[in-house]
């Protein structure tokens, strides 16, 4: 027995806890249960709403549990020589949504961390220790970070897990997902088949996946597969996007039937459960930013609903970027690329129209999804062709203009970029889109310098500094591309 505050707990778990908090400068969590099922979904990593997102220092422990009240706490220490302090409360809001049990999603902040440092953190339901893992506490901006950035990902396929298993291996401070969490149509159920059984496995495994969400911070983008389809008729648990992932609400004012949102379909009913359910994740929770170490970073929701060429949607980037002047280094995430040389999704570049404000933005790189395969531009400038009045012309398929190419950047030797890095690294785990383009440079547009199609992959970036490296790694751990920037 020992003690914890005024509450003894059983020491069920004592030898699984005592290898989670004793691993030293192990950043990965031990295995665990789920005893007696405690969990609908095991503890995850999230960056919850932090009063300043450009001041991190603390993350949530997010679960999901059966809809009853259970005595939840949560007890975490930045150090093995530091005592156990218990977190505010953990808050819970109800998931009931149609065709699903009812189900609470936890949260509990674990805050004032040790920048850089590892947390062990233990979940407690009544007087029993049933979950415990350690996390790696968020980098200070003189700290050298990595983070991992993959999309199109929670297909349930070998490519899914190997990938999974190739970002436990790099051990990044954190991920980005760049949208298409989980397929086809975000949906609670297809969550539970497809994204925690893998991202959160309790053994890292090629066929398996990882115990990655649990010690990891993971951050996402929305794709059209999360959010793009609002008929909550054919998907009442649709939508999860807005339950499950705990993330700033500092993007612009969004509001139900305005702008930008497009309207839930289906029965009232289900309608009423999804809002319920949502509560203030809904509609404005693809928009986003926060720094993590000397970085800065902006998350846009880039579904065709959204009109990016509309004044008040391109001044809340313009400010963003602005106001991140002072970061090392800026970095973009959404879904849908601006410059793609798949024939997939070719008529899909819309989101041309920010390259503007990336550019006046100081952006280094932008980070997407959609296309499921690997692509890297020159750095690059661009002029969207406009009309008279004003409007952007449309040769064909594509928002035209014009290209300036930095082609002396190679990332090797010459590192200093001309223009903006967009990265296309949607190879994650879905159907691979145009194998055959990679060995076919004829058929990709001028700004494209790399393809990579035949292989899943995964893109592992390091940040030293004014110093980033970036890497893509493919499903079986092989380097398929590499560059330099620097400052
Ligand atoms: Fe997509």
């Amino acid at each position: 027995m020992m003690n914890v505050g005024s509450s003894t707990i059983r020491c069920t778990f004592l030898v699984l806890l005592t290898a989670a908090v004793g691993c030293g400068s192990s950043s990965h969590s031990q295995a665990e249960t789920n005893p007696a099922g405690a969990f609908v979904v095991k503890p995850y990593i999230q960056l919850g709403d932090p009063a300043d997102p450009r001041k991190i220092d603390g993350l949530d422990v997010v679960w999901h549990a059966a809809d009853v009240d259970a005595g939840w706490k949560v007890e975490y220490r930045a150090a093995d020589d530091q005592p156990w302090r218990s977190t505010d409360a953990p808050r819970s809001q109800r998931i009931a949504v149609v065709g699903q049990p009812p189900h609470r999603v936890y949260r509990a902040g674990l805050r004032d961390l040790t920048p850089g440092g590892v947390c062990s953190y233990r979940v407690i339901r009544g007087d029993e220790v049933v979950f415990s893992s350690t996390v790696k506490s968020p980098k200070a901006k003189e700290q050298p970070h990595r983070f991992v950035v993959f999309g199109d990902c929670g297909a349930g396929t070998p490519g899914e897990k190997a990938v999974a298993y190739q970002v436990h291996s790099a051990n990044p401070d954190y991920v980005m997902i760049t949208g298409d969490i989980v397929y086809s149509r975000g949906r609670v159920s297809e969550y539970r088949d497809k994204f925690w059984p893998v991202y959160n496995a309790d053994e890292a495994s090629r066929d398996v996946g990882a115990p990655l969400l649990r010690s990891t911070l993971f951050l996402a983008a929305a794709g059209n597969h999360d959010i793009a389809d609002r008929d909550l008729g054919k998907n009442p648990d649709g939508l999860a996007f807005f339950f499950y992932w705990d993330q700033p609400r500092n993007g612009p004012a969004l509001r139900d039937g305005g702008p930008h949102v497009p309207p839930l379909r289906g029965p009232e009913e289900n309608q009423k459960a999804f809002r319920e359910s949502a509560g203030d994740a809904y509609p404005g929770a693809g928009n986003f930013s926060f720094d993590y170490g000397n970085a800065h970073w902006t998350v846009l929701d880039t579904n065709a609903y959204v009109n990016w060429t509309a004044r008040e949607m391109r001044a809340w980037v313009e400010r963003d970027l602005a106001a991140a002047r002072d970061a090392d280094w800026r970095f973009v995430s959404f879904h849908q690329p601006p410059f793609n040389s798949s024939k997939a999704h070719f008529a899909d570049q819309l989101t041309r129209v920010l390259a503007d404000v990336f550019e006046a933005g100081k952006v280094d790189v932008v980070f997407s999804g959609h296309v499921h395969n690997y692509q890297r531009t020159y750095p690059l400038r661009f002029t969207l062709a406009v009309d008279a009045a004003g409007r952007a012309v449309k040769p064909g398929e594509l928002l035209g203009g014009s290209f300036v190419l930095d082609r002396a950047f190679d990332g090797r030797t010459m590192t200093r970029p001309q223009g903006v890095i967009y990265l296309v690294t949607g190879a994650g785990g879905a159907t691979l889109y145009d194998p055959s383009q990679q060995d076919d440079p004829d058929s990709w547009q001028e700004f494209t310098c790399k393809f990579v199609s035949k292989i899943h992959s995964l893109t592992v970036a390091d940040v030293q500094g004014k110093t980033l490296t970036v890497r893509q790694i493919s499903a079986d751990g092989n380097e398929l591309d590499k560059f330099s920037v620097t400052k």
